[in-house]
């Protein structure tokens, strides 16, 4: 039976099944440097208080140093009967490395509190690059939509056309939702930083070790506040999954809106051969897998939030073993975001934008909504003026012609306030135009959005 950390009072080996449920290091281990980082910490806190004489702390540090370049080198050889978790296989390899001396190292400290000083540093790391990523994915999509600025769409709602909009307008839609994101992804990232050096299994730290500095030392904003909710702590990844969501159903939205103007019958978008895939019997397929993964994988991420949660609510105080469960899903969820972003800025930069085919699904009746506005500013209230551009709408309809076509007459018929200026209100771009307000799709309204992104992230 292999020395297992904890085995001092067993005397019944554990089932081999039993094992392998319990242990976490076949994914923890992504979390080694993390786990060796605050290793090293630690042992300096320990040399603080006299626990570790500079010489041992000089052997603890070096051998430590040693074990992280055997994981970054891939020679760390794991001890399938004892290795239970990253940190028991870390402070098992330091023992054969160091010897006795690193018998010192766990001095009042818990895996309790290493596994969440564990999981926020590296998720504190990897928000951080997910945050340059979603950065990038802007300032693609800013950069797209000031190339595309002349170009417009049919702006739908139910997915009918409503009311003509510049493509630039739509794309900057999406990069707004993004936006919100990457506002919320501060918070997140502050409330991660929190510190549980020093709160031992439960109660706390008999040595009076320095909680303080080992916050400064690796970079944490604060020090957690509580020992007992400290172990139990993983609200940081409720964040992380929750947050997570939200952006996914974000990227999954874009991702729906491009399959579906990608196709043949919109045809208003292509993406690149780079983010499609083939079909293996059908020779013409060219299918855009990577939207469709992203909007897939959005489910996932949801389901892990919610999955996490159920997991967490009926907890006793402190630390439970349930914890654990914390751990997959905050690794899969992390990098699954950070691909998906990744891919979707890698989509966007490459995506065939045709103008042609979004100008030629521009039809008149979009502009209905601008004839009662004509009347508007004659003075018709506007409930009247619906009434009557509903009528040209039916009338164009049964005489199957478009608005546009209609003579003068039928329109005067219908209203006498109309006149022959009524034509100009039959283009797209005056329509379009006219909406320059704040947030509208106007030239001017847009290109004051694409500024404002570009300022966020940098770019301009
Ligand atoms: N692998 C464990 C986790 O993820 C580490 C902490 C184990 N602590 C314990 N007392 N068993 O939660």
């Amino acid at each position: 039976q292999p020395a297992l950390l904890w085995g001092g009072r067993f005397t019944g080996a554990i089932d081999d099944l039993m094992f392998q449920f319990n242990e976490s290091l076949s994914f923890d281990k992504v979390l080694y440097k993390a786990d060796i980082r605050g290793s090293i910490t630690w042992a300096k806190a320990l040399n603080k208080l006299g626990i570790l004489s500079d010489d041992e702390l000089r052997q603890t540090i070096d051998g430590l140093q040693q074990v992280e370049r055997e994981w970054e080198e891939g020679k760390f050889v794991i001890d399938p009967k004892s290795d239970e978790d990253i940190h028991t296989a870390n402070e098992r390899r330091l023992g054969e490395l160091i010897g006795p001396v690193a018998g010192k190292l766990h001095t009042g400290r818990s895996r309790n509190e290493q596994v969440g000083v564990d999981m926020r540093l590296w998720a504190g790391e990897q928000l951080e690059a997910i945050e340059d990523a979603l950065r990038g994915l802007l300032s693609v999509a800013a950069a797209r939509a000031r190339e595309a600025v002349d170009v417009l769409m049919p702006g739908y709602t139910h997915l009918q056309r409503a009311q003509p909009v510049r493509f630039s307008h739509w794309l900057l839609s999406h990069a707004t939702f993004l936006k919100g994101d990457l506002d919320r992804l501060a918070g997140v990232r502050e409330r991660i930083s929190a510190c549980p050096l020093g709160v031992g299994a439960l109660a706390g730290n008999p040595f009076g070790i320095d909680r303080e500095f080992m916050a400064r030392d690796l970079g944490f904003r604060a020090v957690h506040p509580n020992s007992l909710c400290a172990v139990a702590d993983r609200d940081f990844v409720v964040d992380i999954l929750q947050w997570a969501s939200l952006l996914m159903a974000h990227l999954s939205r874009l991702a729906e809106d491009l399959i579906l103007f990608s196709t043949a019958e919109f045809g208003f978008v292509q993406v690149a051969d780079a983010y499609s895939t083939g079909s293996s019997l059908m020779p013409q397929k060219k299918n855009p897998d990577s939207l469709e993964l992203i909007r897939g994988k959005a489910g996932r991420v949801m389901g892990q939030a919610s999955g996490f949660l159920a997991s967490l609510k009926s907890l006793p105080t402190s630390y439970n073993k349930d914890l654990q469960e914390s751990v997959e899903p905050m690794i899969d969820c992390v990098q699954t975001v950070s691909n998906c972003v990744r891919i979707t800025q890698g989509v966007l930069a490459t995506l065939a934008i045709h103008g042609d085919r979004m100008k030629a699904a521009l039809t008149d009746d979009m502009l209905a909504t601008d004839v009662a506005d004509y009347l508007v500013r004659k003075g018709v209230p506007f409930r009247q003026t619906h009434h009557i551009a509903g009528a040209i709408v039916r009338r164009a309809e049964e005489a199957g012609v478009s608005i546009s076509a209609l003579p003068l007459s039928d329109l005067q018929a219908i209203s006498p306030l109309f006149d022959a200026d009524v034509a100009q209100v039959f283009d797209f771009e005056r329509s379009v135009e006219q909406r320059s307000t704040v947030g509208g799709t106007s030239r001017s309204s847009v290109l004051a959005q694409i500024e404002a992104i570009e300022k966020l992230v940098g770019t301009q």
